[in-house]
């Protein structure tokens, strides 16, 4: 993957708590990277379930970049999604940032293990941070998907 020219120093990672201008901001970076270009809108059901989630953005100058969410599965689990970066900004490793953000965040609140539905395509990216491909692919938001997992430090 091309590398664009690109200063971290000028990311941060910041909580965006529900119903806050970051989340807002996140929901509508999610819509376009994400459900725009399968021809979806967010649904009412995944606005439900981000009520139940922890949310993460990465900004860049003041604008939201990047996002990520979890949900605990049970008591030893999370569940990692809606991982989308702006177009410009892929590829700059604030995916990589975010990420490990995630699974700190996981880690200190006492869970052991990630898991995510990585897009056919994407796996990839999972796949270098270390996460491991578990059983065969299945279609969600209409396109295949991996389950991959990885045990938190
Ligand atoms: C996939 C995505 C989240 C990765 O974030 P990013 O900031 O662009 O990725 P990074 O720069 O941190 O890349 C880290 C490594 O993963 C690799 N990688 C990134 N995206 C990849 C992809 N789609 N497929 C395979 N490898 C990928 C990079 O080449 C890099 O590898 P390297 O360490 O050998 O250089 C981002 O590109 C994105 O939002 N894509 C569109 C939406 C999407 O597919 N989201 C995932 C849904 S499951």
């Amino acid at each position: 993957m091309r590398r664009p020219m690109a200063s971290h120093s000028t990311i941060v990672i910041l909580e965006a708590p529900l119903d806050s201008g970051l989340y807002r901001d996140a929901l509508r970076l999610r819509e376009e990277i994400l459900r725009r270009p399968l021809g979806l809108r967010i649904s009412n059901e995944e606005l439900a379930d981000d009520s139940m989630r922890q949310h993460f953005c990465a900004i860049d100058c003041g604008a939201v970049v990047g996002t990520v969410s979890l949900r605990p599965l049970d008591e030893t689990t999370l569940h990692l999604k809606q991982m989308a970066i702006s177009t410009q900004k892929q590829a700059a490793r604030i995916g990589t940032r975010l990420m490990a953000h995630a699974e700190r965040w996981g880690s200190e609140a006492g869970f052991r293990f990630i898991v995510a539905h990585a897009r056919v395509g994407a796996e990839g990216f999972y796949l270098k941070l270390g996460y491991a491909p578990e059983g065969a692919t299945f279609f969600e938001q209409t396109i295949p998907h991996l389950r991959v997992t990885k045990r938190l430090r």
